[in-house]
């Protein structure tokens, strides 16, 4: 395993982006960093992680046969990679809050940013961005619902043993996506999503807040809710939040 290891950097997305940029890495070359000065978040958001506690990390995936049209099951495969790297010694349930935040509880453990490099309609290459929130104890004020595995589990961790048991769970669920079984890969995911089948509080781009019941995730990765009067609306990340959260 590649594992390139930095003090401090902006982002480590944005390092082994240009890096691939500038020569030839290896697939699954990882880039840790002890600290980032602009760890980026989904949807725009910063991605804040006291220095030296926490796991920050980013791996270029190749891909040889990779349909756009497919890029949800990446979600998928990496979100399942994280859990089942991180379950090990946590009796809470930990789940997957679609699209592919992972929760213990109803706290965020880990997140997750996924920049494709794309030619004509296939993914090439992928760029994994992990953020574990490993023993960071005290969040700050403003970040709700947030937690650790120290938190949970009370246990100290060997962050490179950690790191490397993460690339082998993604890997291993990556493999599902490189053999195209894209519905077993579903199937996992749906089994560890987050208030799946629940009535749950949502709230749409306008601040209305409506019940509503996951029953499903659409083939380009929306989220399919049951709304109270029976009816069925997909939503895009930018379309639904959990009220929540
Ligand atoms: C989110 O939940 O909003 C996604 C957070 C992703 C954070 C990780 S930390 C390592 C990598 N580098 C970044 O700048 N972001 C990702």
């Amino acid at each position: 395993m590649n594992i390139i290891k930095l003090d401090a950097i902006d982002s480590t997305n944005s390092y082994i982006k240009k890096l691939s940029n500038e020569i030839a890495i290896e697939s699954y070359t990882v880039v840790v960093a002890n600290h980032q000065t602009k760890g980026r978040g989904q949807l725009g958001t910063s991605w804040l992680s006291k220095k030296g506690k926490n796991l920050t990390f980013s791996v270029l995936i190749k891909f040889k046969d990779f349909k756009v049209q497919n890029q949800f099951y990446l979600s998928m495969a990496v979100s399942l990679g994280i859990l089942a790297s991180i379950k090990n010694g946590i009796s809470s349930p930990l789940k997957i809050k679609w699209p592919n935040d992972i929760l213990s509880v109803n706290n965020k453990v880990a997140g997750i940013l996924i920049e494709n490099i794309l030619r004509g309609n296939f993914i090439k290459q992928s760029v994994i961005g992990v953020g574990l929130n490993v023993h960071q104890k005290i969040f700050p004020e403003n970040i709700e619902n947030v937690t650790s595995l120290k938190n949970i589990s009370g246990n100290n961790y060997d962050m490179d043993a950690l790191l490397r048991h993460l690339i082998k769970m993604i890997k291993f669920y990556i493999r599902y996506i490189e053999k195209k079984e894209f519905k077993t890969l579903k199937n996992l995911y749906i089994n560890s999503l987050y208030n799946y089948n629940k009535p749950t509080m949502f709230k749409d781009k306008k601040g209305k807040v409506f019940l509503g019941k996951i029953i499903d995730i659409s083939e380009s990765g929306r989220l399919v809710v049951e709304l109270e009067n029976k009816k069925t609306c997909k939503f895009n990340l930018k379309e639904i939040k959990f009220a929540s959260n």
